[in-house]
């Protein structure tokens, strides 16, 4: 795993919108892992301009999300779906039909399953990129004493709905459960771009770089073991967590 620490988070988003462009511009038919939530907001802004610009082609890129609530359609202003078309998809040349997030209605155990189907269809993902939760957790694996390796049906913590409050009208809006990646699905990944900012990651972020620990009550700390992991911090994250590049 490999830390990079930069300026600041506009600096942070540039520096992996720009992995991604470059890896898309190697190979054209690249299959990308996409998160969402507040932090990847800016790279997809600054890949919609560098496609606009033609800078980067998406005609031919595959795109399988991270996780998807339960209970919501794709069409809830809330839903990952909605989230990907708004803030990404709508906005650069990729056909719809190689996009993937999960389905948060019906039944979702065979949704769970479909998901792992996707991660697995055409080969591990070029890269997967990620957020990272107040407590941790990398795609909806929330801290626990036990990880799971699968896609699955997780319940989310207090800790998780508390930050997600904050895109929805009350927190009793807020899902209770997610279809996410597990585990496994995320550390198959070629490779994995992990982007972080603001205090309130601190201890989840102290805890995956400032020691060698793995511990599954900071699921992100399993990065540690994947060889072609990076972290991306700006140096105001840093500093609260006593990094020194
Ligand atoms: C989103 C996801 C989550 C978020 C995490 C951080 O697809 O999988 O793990 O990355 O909750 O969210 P933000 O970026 O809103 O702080």
């Amino acid at each position: 795993m490999k830390v990079i620490v930069t300026g600041s988070y506009d600096e942070s988003c540039a520096v992996v919108a720009g992995m991604i462009r470059d890896l898309v511009n190697e190979k054209p038919a690249c299959k990308l892992g996409l998160a969402t939530g507040g932090t990847p907001v800016p790279i997809y802004k600054k890949l919609i301009e560098m496609n606009k610009a033609g800078e980067v082609d998406f005609s031919q890129v595959h795109t399988v999300n991270l996780d998807e609530y339960c209970g919501i359609p794709g069409t809830h202003d809330q839903s990952y779906r909605y989230f990907m078309d708004t803030n990404l998809f709508n906005h650069i040349n990729i056909d719809k039909a190689n996009t993937y997030v999960a389905k948060g209605m019906g039944d979702f155990e065979a949704n769970a399953a479909e998901l792992e189907s996707k991660v697995r269809e055409g080969g591990a993902a070029d890269l997967q990129l990620l957020g990272i939760g107040n407590n941790g957790h990398i795609a909806f694996n929330e801290a626990s004493d036990h990880l799971i390796s699968v896609a699955h049906i997780e319940t989310l913590t207090e800790s998780t709905i508390n930050a997600n409050a904050r895109f929805f009208e009350k927190k009793e809006d807020v899902p209770t459960k997610a279809i996410t990646m597990g585990m496994g699905d995320i550390m198959a990944a070629k490779c994995v771009v992990l982007v972080a900012t603001g205090l309130a990651k601190v201890p989840a972020i102290k805890g995956l770089v400032m020691d060698d620990v793995i511990t599954t009550q900071n699921p992100s700390t399993m990065l540690k073991m994947h060889e072609n992991a990076v972290v991306v911090i700006d140096k105001e994250l840093a500093d609260a967590v006593g990094y020194k590049a």
